[in-house]
């Protein structure tokens, strides 16, 4: 017996600094949405809660990067990702953010509840500081040398070089991403959530007691509490999010992972006034859908949070996903390796079922997996075209032909006949265990299934052949072929929606639930509408047009690949505060045990000066004796191996660290200014 009396299903909420991919729709917010209409088909109450993740510090350095607010951003994106979920047909009951103002006042709420109940640990530690910004830095925010493969531009939190994750400590020489400026090291107070102490009563809950959740969530969570769980700060020093609601805590939010599965509530919260029936009663079946790199926040962290609060319930199932990969590569935001989903809509109008199809078919449900475009066509064609389209197809065109397109009545049935009949409540119970275990690719395998079974039995019984002997025999085959295509209706209708829509216009009939299955939907003299395909072939040219693009994009990336990425905007002012001339080198000699520097007198139309320049490696001195260079000659002497270098030639560097003087393509007067 089902002891759930309501459902309350979560997808993990997109950060909103990008639009969404077909990554997210695999892994994601296809399975749920399968999941939920299939719940809703059987009457159950069930509500879908999805909502865009607007804080964290990929925000921050995307808004400052283009020279925007972290609002103007995730306005920009929750928008897109909105829409590009509504238009893949998911059927969320609530699309909020974690920048409503419910949603600020939840977290806030909650994080006061723990921090007054003691929950929390406060701790100081030292954090690195930009003390010409003023800020803490995100471990994102520094850079510097990786201590495992001596990478120049590693991250505080990961080399992107030898993939190692990093502590900002680790970094030699670490540098502001902000200014560029060495940080310092300052102590700075935060909260930390003790999950070591919730390590006993989680351990039990899931190894014990969920021993049925998917090996890899079951796995991942073993192996957190094999290295057993650690206090996890869950505030940070930063502008945004939602402000730590106590006394002294001035230019600090909650953690992004601390306030964004509250989220969850929040947009519950704005759904409905009930929303504490779904949330504090222990007959709601609580399901959440994520990718595998939210396991632990969604395993861990939130049932400690939620059961530290004390009124909540936990999941029930956290089905997670692995990873989908594009082509062969791991689908990359920042590389553009992805198949947006905005974009595929514009190559494929109207073509959303076939992605979901794809997508679901293939899905990542026990390991990573590949999306290839000729796997996509591959499905198409041979089998939504082949099969599902061709079966249901075969039986409009058929009954149209022979009886004026109205539903035959059954005659007489046979064996084979009663055995096709008797598959249908069969294949029925095994499309709902497999979505009821979160198996949704064998589901859909199965729900196809019932379209083979039409498609057999019309091979089979070839009523073409017998029409003209034994009509009575192809009115039976009919109703049944027309009776499969009914059932159909219903099946597909939690994996592809919008055929479903389409099928049941065609059949003229209204939606039915999921108790609507039966050997007898269609009355015999019901009249159904003119054939129309509800798919068509994806053609060789659509697929080179995709795999193109992404040689275009792979082409790029190359190019790039070595490019420092653009600095911060500055005015114009700025920039002419620069005093860049012409001048002649005139004179020129290494400077002693050194390796790189060269001394050289320059002539600048203004006066003669020395100045020190780190091209050694790349100019005999001898050589560049009347060379016109630029010059900056408004930079602030410096000392350098105890000559006054007075200026600093201008040089350009390729990916390969090479220098190369730039030089006026006509010679002018020294002196001339560069603006
Ligand atoms: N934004 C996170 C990610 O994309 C997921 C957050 S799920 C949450 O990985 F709901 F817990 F917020
Ligand atoms: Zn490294």
């Amino acid at each position: 017996m089902n002891k759930f009396k309501r459902y309350l299903v979560t997808t993990a909420l997109p950060y909103a600094n990008g639009p969404v991919h077909i990554g997210h729709l695999a892994g994601v917010y296809i399975p749920a949405d399968i999941y939920v209409r299939y719940l809703r088909s059987k009457g159950e109450d069930v509500i879908l809660i999805g909502g865009s993740d607007e804080h964290g510090v990929p925000i921050t350095i995307k808004a400052k990067k283009e020279g925007i607010t972290p609002q103007d951003v995730v306005d920009k994106y929750h928008t897109i990702i909105k829409k590009s979920f509504q238009e893949f047909g998911i059927t969320f009951d609530v699309y909020s953010r974690t920048t409503s103002k419910t949603h600020y006042d939840t977290a806030s709420e909650f994080f006061k509840n723990l921090y007054d109940k003691g929950e929390f640990i406060e701790k100081t530690t030292k954090q690195f500081y930009d003390q010409k910004e003023n800020q803490f830095l995100a471990d994102r925010y520094i850079t510097g040398t990786c201590p495992h493969c001596g990478y120049e531009e590693a991250y505080g939190d990961q080399c992107e070089k030898c993939g190692t994750s990093l502590n900002a400590t680790d970094l030699i020489n670490p540098k502001s991403a902000l200014s560029g400026n060495v940080p310092v090291l300052k102590d700075t107070k935060h909260w930390f959530l003790p999950l070591d102490k919730y390590q006993p009563f989680l351990e039990k809950w899931i190894l014990n007691e969920h021993k049925e959740w998917k090996p890899n969530v079951y796995g991942q969570c073993k192996s957190w509490f094999d290295i057993g769980l650690q206090p996890r700060a869950v505030s940070r020093d930063l502008n945004w999010g939602v402000p730590v609601p106590v006394e002294g805590a001035d230019g600090k939010v909650l953690y992004v992972w601390f306030d964004a599965p509250i989220g969850y509530i929040s947009a519950t919260k704005e759904l409905t006034k009930d929303w504490e029936k779904y949330w504090k009663q222990d007959d709601t079946k609580l399901v959440h859908f994520i990718g595998k790199d939210n396991i632990v926040f969604h395993c861990i962290m939130f049932p400690a949070m939620l059961k530290a609060e004390g009124s909540f319930i936990l999941p029930e199932n956290v089905p997670a996903n692995e990873f989908l990969n594009l082509e062969g590569n791991k689908i990359s935001t920042s590389k553009n390796w992805a198949v947006w989903l905005h974009e595929y809509l514009q190559d494929f109008p109207d073509k959303q079922d076939v992605l979901r199809y794809v997508l679901t078919a293939n899905a990542p449900e026990t390991k990573d997996n590949d999306f290839t475009w000729k796997d996509f066509q591959t499905r198409n064609n041979n089998e939504l075209v082949a099969i599902l389209g061709n079966f249901v197809n075969r039986s409009v065109v058929l009954t149209h032909k022979y009886f004026n397109g109205s539903v035959p009545e059954i005659t007489q049935l046979n064996d084979y006949d009663k055995e096709v009949l008797g598959q249908f409540s069969i294949i029925k119970k095994s499309v709902e265990k497999s979505i009821e275990s979160f198996r949704l690719r064998e589901a859909l395998k199965e729900a196809m299934s019932l379209a083979r079974l039409g498609n057999k039995y019309l091979a089979d019984t070839e009523p073409w052949k017998i029409i003209k002997t034994d009509e009575d025999r192809v009115k039976t085959i009919l109703n049944i072929s027309l009776q499969i295509s009914a059932n159909l209706s219903i099946l597909i209708e939690p994996f592809l929606p919008f055929t479903a829509k389409k099928l049941c216009a065609l059949l003229n009939i209204e939606q039915l639930k999921w108790d609507g299955f039966s050997q007898e939907i269609l009355k015999s003299g019901h009249e159904i509408n003119k054939p129309i395909l509800l798919f068509d072939k994806i053609q060789d040219e659509d697929v080179e047009n995709q795999l193109n693009k992404l040689a275009a994009t792979k082409k790029a990336n190359e190019e790039n690949k070595n490019l420092n990425p653009l600095k911060e905007d500055i005015s114009f002012d700025d920039f002419s505060k620069l005093d860049i001339r012409l001048g002649t080198i005139i004179e020129a000699e290494k400077v002693p045990k050194t390796k790189k520097l060269l001394k050289l007198t320059v002539d600048t139309g203004i006066d003669k000066r020395t100045v020190v320049s780190g091209i050694s490696e790349f100019y005999d001195p001898k050589k560049i004796i009347g060379k016109q260079v630029t010059i900056l000659l408004n930079l602030i002497p410096r000392k350098i191996k105890g000559i006054e270098s007075q200026g600093m030639i201008l040089m350009a560097e390729n990916t390969d660290g090479e220098l190369s003087f730039v030089s006026p393509e006509k010679k002018f007067k020294n002196g001339s200014q560069i603006s």
